[in-house]
């Protein structure tokens, strides 16, 4: 048996819908697009959805379109996705590392007053809903209100998360998304930025479009389309296809079925684990709706890890290791959960960074695992996998 560690769903429909823009003759942003964005704004309950090239794009345009630049700092949590951290450097302005919360991956929101409450130049937060859990966005918010903070939720995994009712990426100023194959939907590459501002949702539509005051589609449809519109910003091209589009679309028609398999796999896992005292599967804390975008768990061989050392997760880090090795021999492939920014080259040298900088964040990098999920997973498979990974602690 050969277990990936996800699988895109991708069927008839798609291969239909993409033919489309190529007979149509409508390959960049166009009708699929709005289609996209009309479909993603429904579901979010977002005002505007703007379709982009990419999440790490969409979080360029986000901090822009609020005016971030040089001589500003933003907050990001140290264990997420390098994108993060380098859409914040895009605008010149410097990120400041908050480490997390171990139990839930996602920033550690009693740790953001102390760094806020000193320094004029920190102007935004970027909470991550990693592996489609949202990040305290209550706690967040009343912060960033009280410091008059903007809110960029950086929501690459967390399509289908909810707290409380109130999807990812509605409770900051404006939320992006990812729709990498890693993702729960897909569309090869391809990011969406949400908000209910009606100003930024005007600069972010002219930003991602070269600057252009109206698009080809408004443009094509309108009268005197012929002539090119004024350019009011120095934008980017970080639209999407329509190819991208129609592949959107699809997706939204199948999230009830993506999502369902996705949870139903989630809970066959922590069904399976939760007697395994060498693994802690994921939390979820109560009014919490989780994606399952990635099933993390954290390898602790058994041991208490309530005081961590970082002794302890290095000589913790060579045995999660060897564990996944051994899955990997059986052909099972797992990941580790994401990396700590602050150990990455590059944000390493230029702060000079010690690992132990951010012990959380360090914890989660070198402890965690992420095991395969997929809506298709047959029964065989996910019984393949529950078996290796009990033979593999032995
Ligand atoms: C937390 C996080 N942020 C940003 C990104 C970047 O997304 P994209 O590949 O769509 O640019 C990812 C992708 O893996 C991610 O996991």
């Amino acid at each position: 048996m050969n277990i990936p560690i996800t699988k895109t769903v991708f069927g008839d429909e798609e291969k239909e819908a993409m033919v489309k823009p190529l007979e149509t003759g409508w390959i960049v942003q166009g009708p699929y697009v709005s289609e996209f964005q009309e479909m993603f704004s429904e579901f979010t309950s977002a005002k505007y959805s703007h379709a982009t090239s990419s999440c790490t794009t969409a979080l360029h345009l986000g901090l822009e379109s609020m005016e971030i630049k040089k001589g500003d700092k933003v907050i990001v949590p140290s264990f997420t996705y390098v994108a993060s951290a380098n859409a914040v450097e895009y605008t010149g302005a410097e990120v400041v590392f908050c480490d997390i919360n171990l139990k839930t991956f996602n920033i550690d929101e009693t740790k953001l007053e102390d760094l806020i409450k000193n320094d004029l130049s920190i102007k935004a937060i970027m909470p991550v809903h990693l592996f489609g859990l949202c990040a305290n966005m209550p706690d967040i918010m009343k912060l960033a209100n009280k410091y008059n903070l903007k809110v960029i939720e950086d929501s690459a995994c967390g399509f289908d998360s909810w707290i409380d009712g109130k999807h990812s990426g509605t409770f900051g100023d404006v939320g992006c998304f990812s729709f990498h194959p890693r993702k729960s939907i897909c569309t090869g590459e391809g990011g969406m930025l949400i908000t209910n501002d009606d100003n930024l949702a005007i600069k972010v539509s002219q930003l991602k479009d070269h600057g252009a005051s109206k698009s080809d589609l408004q443009r094509h449809r309108e009268k005197g389309g012929s002539l090119l519109p004024d350019f009011t910003m120095r934008g980017y091209n970080y639209r999407m296809t329509d190819i991208q589009g129609a592949l959107g679309v699809c997706q939204m028609n199948k999230k009830e079925y993506i999502m369902d398999g996705r949870r139903k796999v989630a809970s066959n896992y922590d069904d399976a684990l939760s007697m395994l005292p060498q693994l802690i599967t994921p939390f979820v804390p109560s009014q919490y709706i989780h994606a399952y975008q990635s099933y993390v768990c954290i390898f602790t061989d058994g041991e208490d890890i309530s005081n961590l050392t970082k002794e302890q997760i290095d000589k913790l880090n060579i045995k999660r290791n060897i564990f996944m090795e051994k899955l990997e021999e059986k052909n099972i492939a797992t990941r580790q959960g994401t990396h700590a920014v602050h150990t990455l080259g590059y944000y390493k040298d230029k702060n000079n960074f010690k690992d132990e900088d951010f012990l959380n964040a360090y914890a989660a990098d070198r402890l965690s695992i992420t095991l395969p999920v997929y809506p298709d997973m047959k029964k065989e498979e996910f019984d393949y996998v529950i078996s290796n990974i009990k033979e593999a602690l032995i």
